[in-house]
């Protein structure tokens, strides 16, 4: 649908409804460079922690333990963010609260991509991040802020941002900043409710910009071909 993958060194924003598969997409994106192309990846959970996301990935064989242990995974847990009135220490990183205008995580993921070699990077999901600044400037600002240092980092990137489960017209702001936008949606198809994911935007790259039925299972997220008509 785009010509093979996201186009290297590029960000790009999946945007979906709750239980929509975001975090398991952007997952099989890594675990996918890894095995299959040699990139190490990060993961950046702002929302579960280590522990709940491990969890729900241990439905698929994707060993990210052993991945982890052979220095190819890397998981930042930045949960306790939203929690915190301080700052934040994340490992061996600390994030400050009070500037958390991303530039925290911002600086602890420069040093961290440098660190892990990671030429893919995940940021899972942006709501958590976005909701602290109410101000539609400068959530735009943040936002281009985090596209820009992940940018700096040569790393593929992925961010994923919650949307509601069908999608409405009104398109969100990090959309028209991002390089790219997928969007992964629920569809009344006659009765059924059908998973569509699509290719709203992607910079580069011709997209196909049909609607595609994908499915969840143990192997993770397939995307049929077929056309489908809506
Ligand atoms: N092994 C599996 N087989 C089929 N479906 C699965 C399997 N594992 C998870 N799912 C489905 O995947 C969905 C959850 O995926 P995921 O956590 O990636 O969604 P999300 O878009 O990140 O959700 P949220 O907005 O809550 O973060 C659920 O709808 C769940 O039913
Ligand atoms: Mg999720």
């Amino acid at each position: 649908m785009i010509e093979g993958g996201i186009p290297k060194g590029r960000c790009i924003v999946l945007v979906g409804g709750p239980g929509s598969g975001k975090t398991i997409l952007a997952m099989q994106f890594l675990v996918n460079g890894i095995t299959k192309y040699g990139q190490n990846g990060i993961f950046v959970s702002l929302e579960e922690n280590k522990k709940h996301v491990y969890q729900a990935m241990e439905r698929f064989s994707w060993n990210l333990i052993d991945l982890e242990k052979n220095g190819k995974f890397t998981f930042l847990d930045a949960s306790p963010i939203r929690r915190s009135p301080g700052d934040v220490k994340i490992g061996k990183y600390v994030v400050g609260r009070r500037e958390f205008s991303m530039l925290g995580l911002i600086n602890t993921l420069e040093q961290l991509a440098e660190t892990a070699k990671a030429e893919r990077i995940v940021v899972d999901p942006l709501a958590t991040l976005m909701f602290q600044c109410p101000d539609q400037y400068d959530r735009r600002n943040s936002y281009l802020d985090l596209i820009e240092s992940l940018s700096a980092t040569g790393a593929t990137c992925i961010t994923t941002m919650e949307s509601s489960s069908s999608e409405s017209e009104s398109n969100l702001e990090e959309e028209y900043i991002s390089q790219g936008v997928i969007s992964m949606q629920s569809r009344q198809i006659g009765k059924a409710l059908a998973r569509v994911l699509r290719i709203k935007k992607m910079r580069v790259t011709a997209a196909d910009v049909q609607p595609r039925p994908y499915k969840i299972d143990s192997s993770g997220i397939t995307v049929f071909a077929e056309e489908t008509v809506f």
